[in-house]
């Protein structure tokens, strides 16, 4: 699929490629090496940025790497009113070989051109999405770390920008990509975190943006996401909507569930979760190793009967930014459940250790699932 999407690079609307305008004021390779010795996750960005612009009549046109740094934005602009906004996420790793490569961008093309649709933007081709992410890792590639746990977390979006304040789809709109040095997502993930029951909120309900990877989605979370650290968790878990039993995920991660006799049950995709690439990679190899992987409901009843019989053994959180991360416990106002294997369970590791493998380069891509952006120093 991805080489497919390269072959189609002539296709493009512009027809001229990319415009780069190099920054005049680089960080200098010493400020480089010290973000990358310490990264965090979405402090710092790097000196570029990709912007491509849609309007009538010419559809996508201009695209451009420029220097990271503001947007000019009309206040009356779309995106400032009525929230049309959505992203991706995913990563840059540097190989053994000095070549660049992305996990399965592809998915989040797919992903990027379902979320467009449902929030009434434009959609991008994918294969111009994976070439704007390729043109500002080479560009910035000395801001892809070579070490493994240290990668590039890469943020394409797209914003409506037509000024104009009657509620419809805007007929301008925006596409960026910035990039950001990332280390691990939750600090202490090595352990296990503990995420916090919501009883009062819900994430999303049938018919609405669940499934779509929108800012709004995001912004209507951060409440509970607040309540959640008030509690002491890292991430807030949300139910379903109509009868808050039903798990559906956290925050910015899908969550699997591990039983006793090797199954894996994880939510299913119905409308109103995302549809996680790491969760679809996780499937994928879990099947591959031998585990039954049912995706169906699991309610909190089921989690806290398995955990006091011993049924259910493991639970792990995936998505690009948290990659696979043990869940030691699920803290709400009337339950308490500690996982049995805390944050130490043995497929939780050996699934975690595939994947990063596969992802740093250190495991065999049997699957394609590596996408080369090319050698570059
Ligand atoms: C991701 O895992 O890429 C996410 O989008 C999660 C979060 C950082 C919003």
């Amino acid at each position: 699929m991805p080489e497919q999407l390269l072959e189609r690079q002539d296709e493009r609307p512009d027809g001229a490629g990319f415009r780069i305008a190099a920054n005049p004021a680089p960080r200098s390779a010493d400020e480089v090496a010290a973000v990358l010795g310490s990264p965090g996750f979405g402090e710092h960005f790097t000196d570029h940025m990709v912007l491509i612009d849609f309007g009538e009549p010419q559809g996508w046109h201009d695209p451009r790497v420029v220097p990271y740094g503001p947007l000019p934005l009309d206040p009356a602009s779309a995106v400032l009113h009525y929230g049309q906004e959505i992203f991706e996420g995913l990563k840059v790793y540097r190989h053994r070989d000095g070549h660049l490569r992305l996990f399965r961008p592809e998915m989040n093309a797919r992903r990027f051109a379902e979320s467009a649709a449902r929030l009434a933007l434009p959609q991008l081709p994918a294969h111009l999405f994976v070439e704007s992410i390729g043109q500002l890792a080479r560009v910035d590639a000395s801001w892809v770390a070579a070490e493994p746990g240290v990668s590039l977390y890469v943020r394409p979006f797209l914003i409506g920008t037509e000024a104009f304040l009657g509620v419809r789809a805007a007929r301008r709109a925006l596409f960026g990509v910035i990039a950001s040095p990332a280390g691990p997502y939750f600090a202490a993930a090595g352990q296990g975190i503990s995420i916090w029951l919501s009883r009062r909120y819900s994430r999303a309900g049938a018919g609405g943006t669940g499934a779509a990877k929108c800012g709004g989605n995001y912004a209507a979370s951060l409440l509970a996401q607040s309540e959640a650290q008030a509690h002491g968790c890292a991430q807030v878990l949300f139910t379903d909507a109509d009868t808050r039993t039903w798990v559906e995920e956290a925050g910015s991660m899908n969550l699997f569930f591990v039983l006793a006799d090797g199954t894996l049950v994880t939510p299913p995709l119905d409308g109103t979760i995302l549809a996680g690439v790491t969760r679809d990679s996780v499937i994928r190899l879990a099947r591959e190793r031998g585990h039954r992987v049912q995706e169906r409901r699991f309610g909190i009843a089921e989690w806290q009967h398995g955990a006091s019989t011993g049924e259910l053994t493991e639970v792990f959180a995936t998505g690009t930014a948290a990659v696979i991360t043990p869940i030691s416990r699920l803290v709400g106002e009337d339950v308490l459940i500690e996982t049995p294997a805390g944050g130490h369970g043995s497929v939780t590791a050996a699934l975690r250790d595939e994947l990063t493998g596969i992802q740093n380069g250190t495991v065999a891509d049997r699957r394609g699932w590596m996408f080369d952006l090319g050698g570059v120093c």
